[in-house]
């Protein structure tokens, strides 16, 4: 592995000079409407900001060099080989790379004006293989292709750790610059492009509409994947989500925040229903696809890097095992144990927009297609509500329930405290309530242009709520102090 991002990051000191004095300082030094002072915040937040930098980095290096020959080859596709068309050429990232881009993080400053800046302001990070390379894109030829890393593997905390969210990707934001961009070098446009004309990609950075995308291709496709020209586009309700960890994929029998298809690698290959693949390509990709199967199958997720209150942790352990066990499992190398229960909605009661946007039909579609054997694999079409998803690693997987609206494990466990509106400020991790450090607001400010409003998460949007999974108010405060601890060792 080659060293990556953190290697050109400034020494703390100018580091700070820098950010006080930045193009974004509306924020620094000034307390906003809930009477912080954001700078201040980040700096009490991340202390050990580095230190868990380089613990991932290496134990990224470790994990993958511990993988099968198929699961290693698994990940040379997906960073490798081509499965769509392309989105844009080395010409449209150069003069991408004269601009000026903004972003809202206080700990790490943009560069301006290049290619580290392009990549950062947008969600793309440096493969840990070849830091020349955006791990999100596969370049090829001088074209750059998108990948499932896209959204499966961002920077965590600051690190590329393939597998993780993308929690930074700014899918709508780069795709309108890339298409300003194109239209001014005189270039054609292509699916991504015309996707965005047609249905919105996500309104908030590090979430997207990915179910729907999926939605309106399988549309036009009948159950052995061939077009269908005459097709009327389907009805949908857009929405986004955040796309779930897949370290996880090992644990799960079914995918998907309601658990209705059985996992096989077939299914992993439907992001790629673009019309430009018919139907002979899946069925010549599909033992690449066995390997990436193999990948996401060994993947697991990093370790807490910090030390760990061990007596507090154990008593946070008793706490999990009474009041969330039955749902989330149980942890640890002996006892490992995940029930993978689906909750109804009406009792799990969080956002239901996910629930009622996928159809029966659409699952059924799905259950016949290709993708599912026809049928022979299970496919539960009358899903009743969403599937408590294991939670190994979940320090390091916020934010939080499938709509990504919780942004840390301390506001998963104080259900009223959790903001209606708040932005990410920081690219480290939140040591104090683990998982994002943010803003909190009432509601997002006015005036901003289309880009900084994608920075914002609203929970009174569509399919944005962060209420319900209320089971942590029946615990006292030092519960959830001690369940807190016990949850940053899974
Ligand atoms: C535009 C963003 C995006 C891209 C690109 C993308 N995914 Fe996803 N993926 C998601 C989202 C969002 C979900 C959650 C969907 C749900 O639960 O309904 C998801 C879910 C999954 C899951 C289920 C995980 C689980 O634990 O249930 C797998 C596996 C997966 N994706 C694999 C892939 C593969 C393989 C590719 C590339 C061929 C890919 N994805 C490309 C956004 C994306
Ligand atoms: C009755 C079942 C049930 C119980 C009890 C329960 N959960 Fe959950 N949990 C769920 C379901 C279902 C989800 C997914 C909800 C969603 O994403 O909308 C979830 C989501 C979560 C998440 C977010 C996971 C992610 O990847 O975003 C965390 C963290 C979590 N639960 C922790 C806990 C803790 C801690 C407790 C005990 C205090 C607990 N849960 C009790 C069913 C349960």
């Amino acid at each position: 592995m080659q060293e990556n991002l953190r290697d050109k990051r400034l020494p703390w000191p100018i580091l700070a000079i820098c950010l006080l004095v930045s193009s974004i300082s509306g924020l620094s030094g000034v307390q906003n409407a809930h009477g912080e002072d954001p700078q201040a915040l980040v700096e009490q937040r991340t202390p050990h900001r580095e230190e868990i930098q380089r613990d991932l980095q290496d134990q990224f290096a470790a994990l993958f060099a511990g993988m099968s020959p198929a699961a290693k080859s698994g990940y040379r596709n997906l960073t490798q080989n081509v499965y769509l068309p392309a989105d844009f050429d080395e010409t449209v990232f150069r003069k991408l790379d004269t601009l000026e881009f903004s972003w809202p993080f206080l700990d790490e400053k943009l560069p301006k004006a290049n290619r580290k800046g392009t990549w950062l302001a947008h969600g793309l990070a440096s493969r840990p293989d070849d830091a020349s390379l955006p791990l999100q894109y596969v370049q090829s030829k001088g074209q750059y292709v998108m990948n499932c890393f896209a959204c499966h593997g961002g920077t965590l905390y600051g690190t590329t750790y393939p597998g993780s969210p993308n929690t930074t990707y700014a899918l709508e934001s780069f795709t309108e610059v890339v298409r300003k961009t194109k239209l001014q070098l005189g270039k054609p446009l292509t699916h991504m492009d015309m996707g965005l004309l047609v249905m919105p990609l996500g309104t908030t950075n590090g979430t997207s509409n990915a179910v729907m995308f999926g939605v309106a291709l399988m549309n036009f496709r009948d159950a052995d994947l061939n077009f269908l020209a005459d097709k009327l586009p389907a009805a949908m309700t857009h929405h986004d989500m955040d796309a779930p960890p897949w370290w996880n994929f090992h644990r799960k029998s079914h995918l998907y925040i309601d658990g209705f298809a059985e996992k096989g690698h077939k299914g992993l290959m439907q992001f790629m229903l673009v019309r430009q693949n018919g139907p002979e390509k899946f069925r010549a990709w599909e033992s690449e696809f066995r390997d990436v199967y193999q990948f996401l199958e060994e993947l697991r997720p990093p370790k807490y890097p910090l030390a760990i209150d061990k007596p507090k942790a154990k008593r946070g352990q008793e706490v999990f095992e009474h009041h969330c066990a039955e749902c989330h499992g149980t942890y640890g190398d002996n006892q490992a144990e995940y029930p993978e229960r689906m909750i109804p909605i009406d009792e799990i009661n969080t956002d239901r927009v996910r629930f009622d946007a996928l159809t029966p039909e659409h699952r059924q579609a799905y259950g016949d297609s290709w993708f599912a054997d026809y049928g022979k694999q299970d496919t539960i079409a009358h899903a009743t509500g969403y599937v408590a998803p294991p939670l190994d690693g979940i320090w390091a997987s916020a934010p939080y329930l499938h709509n990504g609206s919780v942004p840390t494990l301390w506001h998963l466990l104080h259900p009223d405290k959790r903001p209606a509106v708040w932005r990410r400020i920081a690219m480290a991790c939140d040591e104090e309530q683990v998982g994002l450090v943010v803003e909190a607001l009432d509601q997002v400010p006015k005036k901003l242009s289309k880009g900084e409003k994608r920075w914002y998460f609203d929970t009174q949007d569509t399919g944005k709520s962060a209420a319900g999974h209320d089971y942590p108010n029946a615990l006292t405060e030092s519960q959830k102090d001690d369940l807190l601890e016990y949850l940053k060792s899974l």
